[in-house]
């Protein structure tokens, strides 16, 4: 007898729909052309909210009795779960007290405050942050919502899943984003059931791959602290509940992906498609660019989550144009003589190279006293345009360092 059925997932959209967001689910033409399949995004970024986790907390919260309801709820969180818990409560009267880590992204705390919940920080990674919402749960009683380990969590998730089964007939594979598993578990026990066939393909950070480890069969020690752009999905422990009931069975495979994959198809889906997504959320696509994998001819990606800081934003872009050359930052040793400045940033607009920074030192450690060095950041075309641009620079003079 599975641990959820059919019927529990059916139960849960007729109760949620109403109060989520009908998320779409569309061809996407730039990420087909670019790995010559076709490509769906389901848009869960747009969800209220910001993430899908107000599926999971709406479902497990209509299942509380009037007494455990009247004791308000804990939960913890990077961040959106505790926004899905946060506005599901106060939507269903409910008291809300969020646990997040210390680090959990200032968009998060602040969204989560002014959901109506109760927030405290504790703890640098979430097994720790976990343990202050268990105290609180004993201490006052609350009723604790877990993030995934439970059945009413997973079967919200799983209306993504059936939103997906409209479309999913001809589909070869689906890509979606691991953190403690509710979320793939959810999808993938409502698709293998309609679609057997459907390859069903998790991806994790490699800074947090517990659960790929175990998929593998490999000894998982967990990291004491992980530092991803992945927040949502940096879960240090596996859940043997989680695994031997949804991943073992539904689950064929499972990768990781570098935080500069996931800043790589943050780019791509904020330039090319104009998708605003967080780490988590890009994931899939990360590893639909960088790892080799049988997906198919029809493969659909979750965008899981889209709540970023503008920060944060702000730093994926310079690293994601860094990354492609078209930004350069370039350290430049001339003579400090008059006109050389001048010669310097006229070979570059010949170039049509744009400067974005410049930075005199005549001061620099390792400078004679003839010498200054320039700072340029520069908006460039392609790497092949650095290159010119250093040659030019080179043959002017100017030592390139
Ligand atoms: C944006 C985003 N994607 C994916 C996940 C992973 O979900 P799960 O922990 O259910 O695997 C999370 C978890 O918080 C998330 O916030």
């Amino acid at each position: 007898m599975p641990i959820i059925q059919m019927q529990d997932v059916l139960d849960a959209y007729a109760f949620i729909k109403p109060l989520i967001r009908p998320t779409s689910l569309d061809l996407s033409s730039n990420l087909s052309k670019r790995v010559g399949r076709q490509v769906f995004l389901k848009h869960e970024n747009e969800q209220l909210t910001g993430s899908f986790k107000i599926r999971g907390a709406l479902n497990k919260l209509r299942s509380l009795n009037v007494s455990e309801k009247k004791a308000g709820v804990v939960a913890c969180s990077a961040g959106n779960h505790a926004q899905g818990v946060a506005f599901g409560a106060s939507t269903m009267g409910i008291t809300s007290h969020i646990v997040m880590p210390n680090s959990a992204p200032i968009i998060k705390v602040e969204a989560t405050k002014g959901y109506g919940a109760k927030v405290y920080l504790h703890g640098e990674i979430f097994d720790e942050t976990l343990q202050r919402a268990h105290e609180l749960e004993k201490e006052h009683g609350y009723i604790f919502v877990h993030p995934y380990e439970d059945p009413k969590i997973v079967a919200g998730q799983a209306t993504i899943g059936l939103e997906l089964s409209q479309h999913a007939m001809d589909w070869d594979s689906i890509i979606v984003p691991v953190g403690g598993g509710g979320l793939i578990s959810g999808i993938s026990f409502v698709l293998k059931q309609m679609f057997p066939k459907i390859k069903i393909i998790g991806v994790q950070s490699d800074q947090a791959p517990g659960m790929t480890q175990k998929f593998q069969g490999e000894h998982v020690e967990p990291k004491k602290k992980s530092a991803t752009i992945a927040d949502g999905i940096a879960v240090k422990s596996t859940s043997p509940w989680i695994f031997e009931n949804f991943i073992s069975k539904y689950v064929d495979e499972m990768v990781t992906v570098t935080d500069d994959e996931i800043s790589d198809a943050m780019v791509f889906l904020l330039e090319r498609s104009k998708t605003v997504t967080e780490g988590s959320g890009a994931a899939g696509v990360a590893a639909l660019f960088h790892r080799k994998l049988d997906i198919g001819e029809k493969t659909c990606v979750v965008l899981s989550g889209g709540n970023i800081d503008l920060n944060t934003v702000s730093k994926v872009i310079e690293k994601g144009l860094l990354h492609k050359g078209r930004l350069a930052a370039l350290s430049v040793v001339v003579d400090d003589l008059p006109g050389n400045l001048n010669r310097l940033t006229k070979t570059i607009a010949d170039l049509r190279a744009n400067v974005m920074e410049v930075h005199h030192d005549r001061i620099a450690q390792g400078l004679s006293l003839r010498e200054t060095k320039i700072d340029f950041v520069l908006e460039t075309r392609s790497f092949d345009h650095i290159q010119e641009i250093r040659a030019a620079i080179a043959a002017l003079g100017g030592k390139l360092i």
